[in-house]
């Protein structure tokens, strides 16, 4: 048996003799976003640093800890703060997070971002529900040995991000007013922000946000059986589309400027979550949420007005 295999085993160990608690669904979120964690009904938390072993996060806006409760009485687990490739951690160490809290219990996985809007139709402040992701930049998760007890050597990544789910999270956004894109989002390995030329080639492989974690987390996920999904909040619009250069601090700022709409979808979400499977009538299907006025051409990759 690899380290990776005792290392999940050995933190998800020292959890479970901590909290006596399953959750359903385990959400992760992102930068700046982490404040939704503070507004639930709380019924325990562990500081990763307690955990020993566990990869603990060094990021400005992630504050470290699992926080368990419930969101309107569906059984969570929250990482309030996650681990990115960047910080120097192995991948395995990356996805650790997520092999433990599927092995607590929980079914689903809800992952949250902030990501540059790399579609010149997108604006600061959207929201992009993940419809599939580009993690070819990544290290694979899987690698090396497979532990066949969490999945297959090589699993299906089709549809990766549950058809339900997406409803849900199109359902709640819905619910909650808020107009909705869904895209793809791509992993890049940071910390270091794209180069206008890498943001280029985005646009050309179909990428409609850019971001620094997320998708190497959903292939860990859907690799033990995890139904996954996830949200992006576009803090900034990418290199090269913005006029402005990027940093952390904006891409924080814009994340807790959104959290209250960002807070609001996923709760509502998370409660369409306990419902089995509640598919959107058949003839609104295909009707968009809303209507995005086109502010550019699309083949215009510079936006004036920014
Ligand atoms: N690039 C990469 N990661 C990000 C960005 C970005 O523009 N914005 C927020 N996270």
């Amino acid at each position: 048996m690899s380290s990776v295999f005792e290392k999940v085993e050995s933190c998800y160990n020292q959890i479970a003799d901590k909290v006596s608690f399953k959750p359903k669904v385990a959400l992760v979120l992102g930068s700046g976003l982490g404040s939704l964690a503070e507004t639930i009904d709380v019924v325990d938390t562990v500081n990763y640093g307690d955990i020993d072993g566990f990869p603990v996060s060094t990021v400005d806006g992630h504050t470290g800890r699992f926080v368990f409760g419930n969101i309107n009485k569906v059984p969570v687990v929250i990482m309030q703060g996650r681990v990115h490739y960047y910080e120097g951690y192995d991948i395995d160490d990356v996805v650790l997070p997520i092999r433990v809290m599927k092995k607590l219990g929980a079914e689903i996985l809800f992952l949250t971002n902030s990501a540059g809007g790399v579609n010149t139709m997108y604006r600061p402040g959207d929201f992009m529900m993940i419809a599939d992701h580009i993690g070819s930049f990544m290290p694979s998760p899987l690698r090396g040995e497979n532990n066949d007890e969490w999945g297959k050597r090589f699993p299906s990544l089709d549809n990766i991000y549950d058809t339900h789910l997406c409803d849900c999270i199109r359902n709640a956004a819905r619910a909650c007013n808020v107009p909705l894109r869904e895209g793809v989002y791509v992993q890049m390995k940071g910390p270091m922000y794209e180069t206008a030329a890498e943001v280029k080639m985005c646009q050309v492989l179909g990428g409609d946000a850019v971001g620094m974690s997320t998708a190497v987390e959903a292939i860990a996920g859907r690799h033990m059986g995890m139904k996954v999904c996830g949200l992006s909040c576009i803090t900034n619009m990418a290199c090269g589309i913005s006029k402005t250069p990027l940093n952390h601090m904006e891409v924080t700022e814009v994340g807790e400027k959104m959290s209250p709409t960002f807070k609001n979808i996923v709760v509502k979400a998370v409660e369409n979550m306990a419902v089995e499977e509640t598919p959107i009538a058949s003839d609104e299907t295909d009707i968009p949420l809303f209507n995005f006025a086109p502010v550019e051409d699309v083949s215009g990759a510079i936006i004036d007005d920014m």
